[in-house]
């Protein structure tokens, strides 16, 4: 069985998610306190904004002292609610096997070398496979699940794993908080990073659930992704 996926971002207009340059003094805040009303057992980022929370030390991971198995590892840990990142080929290291008040749960393909299973293990931070070389994204989930009983899943970004998700058609709701500025930088990852140029694929969409304003000129927009697009409009 697949968790319920919502997928939550903060995008400007032009759907960037970088906020380097939109001035706001507190931008975590428009993230963080919605993000926080949609309950979820778990969160799940990329690889690229997981290493904003990961180990800032630079590990030099010592030769492995055993074959480490291929297999998944859930670690022997009391809590509830979960911190997951797809991180291929495993370059996120730690020092705790926490982000905040959730444990961190690593999606590897098995690609990554034994030395590294041997930090995770060593960190007690839980892993599945996901895949030989590629990331299958539906088992992914369905692993959570059964592993760790994730019923609902709220990803958080980056762009590019976002994009992974819509492409697979494993996205049930998003939830966009819109933030009122044009950042208009050229190649800065949006809000999906799907695939390049236009080939068969088609567009994801949406309808709405709700939408507020907040924090005066701010949207969040909670949308249903439509499944049966044909039928549907
Ligand atoms: N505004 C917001 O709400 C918000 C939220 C979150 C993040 N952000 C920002 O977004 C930026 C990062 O976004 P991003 O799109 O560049 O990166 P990302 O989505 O955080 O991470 C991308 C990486 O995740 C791995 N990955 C994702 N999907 C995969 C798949 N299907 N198969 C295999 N690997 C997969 C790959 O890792 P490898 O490269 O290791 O293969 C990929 O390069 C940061 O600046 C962050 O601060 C903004």
């Amino acid at each position: 069985m697949k968790p319920y996926v919502i997928c939550h971002m903060l995008g400007s207009v032009d759907g960037r998610i970088k906020q380097d340059i939109w001035g706001f003094k507190d931008h975590h805040k428009y993230f963080e306190e919605t993000a926080e009303k949609i309950p979820a057992d778990a969160w799940l980022v990329g690889r690229v904004t997981m290493q904003e929370f990961s180990s800032k030390q630079e590990y030099t991971l010592p030769p492995a002292t055993a074959d480490v198995p291929k297999t998944d590892f859930v670690a022997d840990q009391p809590e509830k609610s979960f911190a997951v990142v797809i991180d291929p080929a495993g370059k996120c290291f730690w020092d705790t096997n926490m982000v905040s008040t959730e444990h961190v749960i690593e999606v590897l393909t098995e690609q990554v070398p034994p030395n590294y299973l041997e930090h995770l293990r060593s960190k007690n931070v839980s892993y599945i496979f996901g895949g030989q070389k590629e990331l299958n994204l539906a088992l992914v989930l369905q692993k959570l699940h059964d592993l760790f009983d994730i019923k609902t899943v709220r990803i958080d970004g980056g762009g590019h794993v976002n994009g992974s998700f819509l492409k697979a058609g494993l996205i049930d709701e998003f939830s966009l908080v819109l933030a009122p500025v044009a950042d208009g930088t050229i190649n800065s990852p949006t809000v999906f990073e799907a695939a390049e140029g236009y080939g068969n694929r088609q567009a994801t969409q949406f309808k709405i659930k709700s939408v507020e304003q907040i924090y005066e000129d701010f949207l969040w927009i909670r949308y249903q992704v439509v499944k049966n697009t044909e039928a549907a409009r």
